[in-house]
């Protein structure tokens, strides 16, 4: 199958590039700045399995028209994209009293529009294919992280967005699930999750040694969710938490 990927570039999303080309599949993905962090992974990807298909895409999700102009150019580069992941996310956290507007318009518009964008372009698309797999990243801060509410509340509306399109769509083969990322060791966590938080989640976190996520793993569970096996799972938000749903 075709996955479009944004935030690919990087992190979670680099994760889920590498693993949908081990598994078979060929790879759209975006980035907004790091062109260079993009061309590392298409040249791991190609490592990976040198005939993947693999294309990064220079793309800021919270602009509309972009996201109309690259989803064209992606529909015409590989002709079908049935596999949506919007995995592009920001923080910019400040207490409520400190937040100016221009940090809560940011990551509402990233972390909320984007998606919305993404998903509103590329639903039309899979509808007359009758299939598609839509599979949005949140964040266990989507029931509340003091310091977090722009994020917070990105990431919840997100949930409401999915569920809507899972609602809507079902029923014309189109899936739409909710991943929920614990603590991944990536670019987001190391420059702004406090160490106490880090302490407190290898501390709890109920699997062997209390570790934090690998993209990696991330990337296969994303694999599995877009295949035609789970045709089944429609609506849904899972935590990929190792099982502590920790919110600050
Ligand atoms: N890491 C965690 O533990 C964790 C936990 C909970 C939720 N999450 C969620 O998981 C997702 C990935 O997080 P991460 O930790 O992998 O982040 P990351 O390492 O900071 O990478 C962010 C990615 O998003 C891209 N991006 C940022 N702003 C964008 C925009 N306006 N338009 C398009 N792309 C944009 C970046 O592109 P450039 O490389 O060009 O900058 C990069 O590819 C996010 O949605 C985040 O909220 C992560």
């Amino acid at each position: 199958m075709n996955f479009f990927i944004t935030g690919g570039s990087r992190g979670i999303g680099a994760g889920i590039v590498l693993e949908a080309v081990r598994a078979g599949h060929d790879v759209a993905f975006t980035y907004v700045r790091n062109e260079a962090a993009a061309a590392k992974v298409i040249a791991r990807a190609k490592e990976i399995r040198p005939d993947a298909k693999v294309q990064s895409y220079a793309l800021d999700v919270a602009d509309a028209s972009a996201v109309e102009r690259v989803g064209d150019a992606v529909i015409d580069d590989f002709e079908n994209v049935e596999v949506v992941v919007n995995c592009a996310g920001v923080n910019a956290d400040n207490l409520l009293v400190s937040m100016d507007n221009a940090e809560w318009d940011k990551v509402i518009a990233t972390n909320l529009s984007g998606p919305f964008y993404v998903c509103r372009h590329f639903v039309q698309h899979m509808m007359s294919n009758r299939f598609g797999r839509i599979i949005n990243v949140s964040s266990v801060i989507f029931d509340g992280g003091s310091g977090q509410s722009n994020y917070a509340a990105s990431k919840a509306g997100l949930h409401g967005l999915t569920k809507s399109i899972a609602k809507e769509y079902g029923r014309r083969g189109i899936t739409a699930n909710v991943l929920v990322p614990g603590f991944f060791d990536t670019d987001m966590t190391r420059e702004s999750m406090p160490e106490q938080a880090k302490a407190y989640w290898k501390q709890y976190c109920p699997v062997p040694k209390g570790r934090m996520g690998t993209v990696e793993e991330f990337g296969k569970i994303t694999v599995f969710l877009a295949s035609r096996d789970a045709a089944f799972i429609n609506g849904q938000v899972i935590p990929v938490t190792g099982g502590l749903d920790y919110s600050t």
